[in-house]
């Protein structure tokens, strides 16, 4: 008799013991938070390897079916991502970009290089007409980066009077001669590029004057006013933000700031793409809980100098950045792309939304073919990269209200040194109406499981998406059966509880009914 009694005991005391340390999501569905803008999904599009040469844009005569150029297939793709905005044409290479070379015939059009990337001819087939075209194709909104580096304040001023005038004048006359009646929709446009670095390696001191003089000319009608974007820091660096929130008052709408993360935490090496360990996986993943600490950060100091809040913060380059693939050129930042990406950009979101009130636009890096890429393409083949499907998994989060979502008791993963916490959330009420939530399991080795509370209660039952591989590197290849897709998710409540079940290194999307 005695030994049962035992065993019973113990196993009851386990059984609470397993109560009292239930993971439980806990979603605050009647605090609404801001609205996560739609823009938080934008995209990155640089001339840059085959980022726009290739990867979208084929030309006109291209046997490569296209719509005026670009791919045919890269645009439906994308367009199921519902890609809000894209941001053109660089990056570095906006501060050596001349608007005039990028208009009129294209066979007359100058060819020069491509000093930045690679080395390589620059043709300008893709110019200004071309972009607003793409967005157009897309339905996106269009973000143009001005050059301060290499440009003058009349250069810019006259490129936005080409893109916006409209009544007569020789730019508005030009414009339409080239192919454009009605001005163009500038959304957004950044005076400058990483100022601090490739855009002329200024002081932000030196910056936020020159920002001063030439956003005083930057002049286009009132219906058709962009917001004006001034380059920001780089990483956990917010000086930038700053002396610019402190010194600058005229035609600033918001501040840009960049952070990539490398395997290794440095620029050299950054570490392989594929085939890592996990000790560089969990790396990776928990290196995007400084971008969340930058993001707080910036926000006191923006609260502390601009305290009615009419400064946008825009993370507009963001993302994995490896060691090139072997034998491509190195100036063509060509990686894979594999699971550990798709989670990477699942935890940026959760950040992301979690700072709605101040980020009103993020641009991962890049669009194509471009370190951590959307979609791969070979001559006339493309595949969707598991980032790709991080993004599409996320979609219903685009202009949703965000709600406070809380993880008790969420475990620690560690692996060495390093540790993050395991599960990440994030709740919003869908543009449906409906409630959506979202969790990263970032464990490579163990499922986990959570038990989802809208408040007090119990919902009735979950369907989404899952997200998950056998290997941390799987990855899409071309020819190959894709080894990273989403699969139907859905879960039931069982006695009035929720259990959602994560396997090891997931992403699990859903809404939730009841
Ligand atoms: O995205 C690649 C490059 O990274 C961009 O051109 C530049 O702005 C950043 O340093």
């Amino acid at each position: 008799m005695k030994k049962p009694l035992l065993a019973l005991a113990a196993s009851l005391a386990w059984a609470c013991a397993a109560q009292a340390a239930d993971i439980k999501l806990v979603v605050n569905a009647d605090q609404p938070g801001p609205v996560i803008h739609r823009n938080i999904y934008g995209q990155f599009a640089e001339h840059l390897g085959t980022g726009i040469y290739e990867g979208m844009w084929v030309g006109p005569e291209s046997k490569i079916p296209n719509v005026r150029g670009w791919r045919k297939d890269v645009v439906a793709a994308l367009k199921e991502l519902k890609v809000p905005l894209v941001r053109w044409p660089g990056g570095c290479f906006a501060d050596e970009y001349h608007w005039r070379e990028g208009i009129g015939p294209r066979k007359q059009r100058p060819v020069k290089v491509n000093t930045t990337w690679g080395g390589v001819a620059e043709n300008n087939a893709v110019g200004t007409h071309e972009f607003f075209d793409l967005v157009d194709q897309l339905g996106a909104e269009a973000y143009v980066n001005g050059n301060m580096g290499t440009g003058s304040p009349q250069e810019m001023a006259e490129w936005l009077e080409y893109m916006t005038a409209e009544g007569h004048s020789t730019l508005a006359d030009l414009r339409r001669k080239n192919g454009h009646d009605k001005p163009f929709k500038v959304s957004y446009f950044a005076v400058g590029n990483e100022t601090w670095g490739c855009g002329g390696n200024m002081r932000p001191e030196y910056y936020a004057d020159m920002y001063r003089h030439w956003a005083t000319f930057l002049k286009t009608p009132e219906n058709n006013r962009p917001k004006f974007v001034a380059s920001g820091g780089n990483d956990q660096d917010t000086t930038w933000e700053d002396v610019l929130s402190k010194s600058v008052r005229f035609n600033f709408d918001a501040i840009s700031h960049h952070a990539y993360t490398f395997p290794s935490g440095q620029w050299e090496p950054k570490g392989p793409a594929a085939g890592f360990p996990e000790a560089e996986w969990i790396s990776m993943l928990s290196q995007v809980s400084k971008i969340d600490s930058t993001l707080t950060k910036t926000a006191a100091v923006l609260d502390r100098n601009d305290p009615k809040k009419r400064l946008e913060i825009y993370f507009d380059e963001w993302g994995s950045w490896y060691d090139p693939e072997p034998g491509s050129n190195p100036g063509f930042l060509v990686q894979r792309n594999t699971l550990r990406d798709a989670l990477l950009a699942a935890l940026h979101f959760n950040v992301f939304h979690a700072h709605a009130d101040r980020v009103k636009m993020t641009n991962v890096a890049q669009m194509v073919n471009v370190l951590q890429a959307m979609i791969l393409t070979s001559r006339d083949k493309l595949v969707l990269t598991p980032t790709y499907h991080a993004f599409a998994l996320y979609t219903p989060f685009q202009d949703a209200t965000s709600l406070p979502a809380t993880i008790e008791n969420n475990p620690v993963y560690k692996v060495g040194a390093t540790e993050m916490p395991e599960l990440s959330a994030t709740a919003a009420r869908g543009r449906d109406g409906k409630l959506y939530v979202g969790v990263v399991n970032s464990n490579a080795t163990q499922g986990a499981e959570l038990v989802l509370q809208v408040g007090a209660n119990a919902p009735k039952s979950v369907k989404g998406r899952l997200l998950t591989a056998t290997a941390m590197d799987a990855q899409n290849e071309l020819g190959k059966a894709p080894q990273v897709t989403p699969v139907a998710y859905e879960a039931q409540a069982v006695d009035g509880r929720l259990t959602l079940k994560l396997p090891a290194k997931s992403i699990v999307v859903v809404a939730v009914e009841g």
